[in-house]
C-alpha cells in the first residue's frame, strides 16, 4: 500500500533462549509520527534492528516503504536513516566535519554548504569548529539527529532520541521531531517515557512481552479506558495510567 512506510506482520526473534518478539504486527502511515512504546529490555531496540536491516527475524515480514528487508535490503537502506541510541557521532572530528562528512559518504554535490545549513538549523554553528567530544548530551544529540537527515531520507529512526538528556535538551530533541513532521517525513521513534509518546505521536504502539498489547492514537487509546468519575467532574485518564492498567491487566490474566 503506497500510504505505508512501514507494514510489520508476525515479527519473531529469539537470541538463544531469550524469546524477545512473539508475533508483532503493526503499520506506520507515511507522513505520521510513530511511536514505539515499552519498558527497558521490551525489545524497542530489537525492532529498530530489524526494520533498517541491521538484524534479521526469525520469522515474520517487515515491509518499509515499500521493500521487503529480507529480500530488497539494499532498497530499504537507500530510502531510510537511523539514529541508534547510542551517537554515532565521532568525537575526534568537530561538529562540521562529521557533517561533512557524511554528506560525502552519501555522494552529496555541496558537503560544505549542507553542513553550514544543518549547523545553523540545528543552532551549532557557534560550536561548528569544536571536537564533537566537547558537546553537552543535548548538542552531540541534535548533531546525530543532523547527521541522519543528511540526505533528506523520508523515513527517520529515531531510537530512544531523548534517553540520557536532561530536561531541556529533551524539549529541544521534541522541536526537532516535530519540525521533521512538519516537514513531511516519517518518524518512527522508541521510547521508554510515556509523556514523549503522548507529545509527539499521531499513533503509539505499546510492546510488551513480545506483543503489540494496544495501538492507536492517543484518544482511541483513552477510549479503551472510560473516564472515572471523581465528583461529577470527569477525568481523562493520562497515558500512564492507560499503560499501567493495560500492563496490569495482562499480568492479571
Ligand atoms: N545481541 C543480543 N544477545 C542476547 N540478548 C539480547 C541481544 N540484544 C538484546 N538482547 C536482549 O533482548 C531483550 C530486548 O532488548 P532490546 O531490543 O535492546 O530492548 P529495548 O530496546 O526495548 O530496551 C533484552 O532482554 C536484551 O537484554
Ligand atoms: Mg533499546
Amino acid at each position: 500500500m503506497p500510504n505505508k512506510s512501514i507494514q510489520v506482520n508476525g515479527l519473531q526473534k529469539s537470541y538463544k533462549q531469550l524469546q524477545v518478539l512473539k508475533g508483532v504486527d503493526f503499520e506506520v502511515e507515511k507522513g505520521s509520527v510513530f511511536a514505539l512504546l515499552g519498558s527497558n529490555g521490551a525489545g524497542k531496540t530489537t525492532v529498530v534492528k530489524i526494520l533498517t536491516t541491521l538484524l534479521k527475524p526469525d520469522s515474520g515480514t517487515a515491509i518499509v516503504n515499500g521493500f521487503d528487508v529480507a529480500s530488497k535490503p539494499d532498497r530499504v537502506r537507500q530510502s531510510i536513516s537511523l539514529t541508534g541510541q547510542f551517537a554515532a557521532v565521532d568525537e575526534v572530528l568537530t561538529g562540521r566535519e562529521n557533517l561533512i562528512m557524511i554528506a560525502k559518504l552519501r555522494h552529496l554535490n555541496h558537503p560544505r554548504q549542507v553542513a553550514h545549513d544543518l549547523l545553523k538549523r540545528f543552532g551549532l554553528t557557534d560550536a561548528a569548529d569544536r571536537k564533537a567530544s566537547s558537546y553537552s548530551g543535548g548538542m552531540r544529540r541534535r548533531l546525530d539527529i543532523a547527521m541522519s537527515l543528511i540526505g533528506k531520507p523520508e523515513l527517520i529512526f529515531l531510537d530512544e532520541p531523548t534517553t540520557g538528556l536532561d530536561p531541556e535538551a529533551r524539549i529541544e530533541a521534541w522541536k526537532i521531531v516535530k519540525e521533521l513532521a512538519d516537514g513531511g517525513t516519517t518518524v518512527f521513534l522508541t521510547t521508554q517515557y510515556l509523556d514523549e509518546a503522548e507529545q509527539l505521536a499521531d499513533r503509539i504502539a505499546i510492546l510488551h512481552e513480545g506483543r503489540i498489547i494496544a495501538s492507536g492514537t492517543l484518544a482511541e487509546l483513552k477510549e479503551l479506558f472510560p473516564p472515572a468519575e471523581v465528583e461529577y467532574v470527569e477525568k481523562q485518564p493520562t497515558l500512564e495510567e492507560i499503560f499501567l492498567a493495560i500492563i496490569g491487566k495482562k499480568e492479571a490474566i
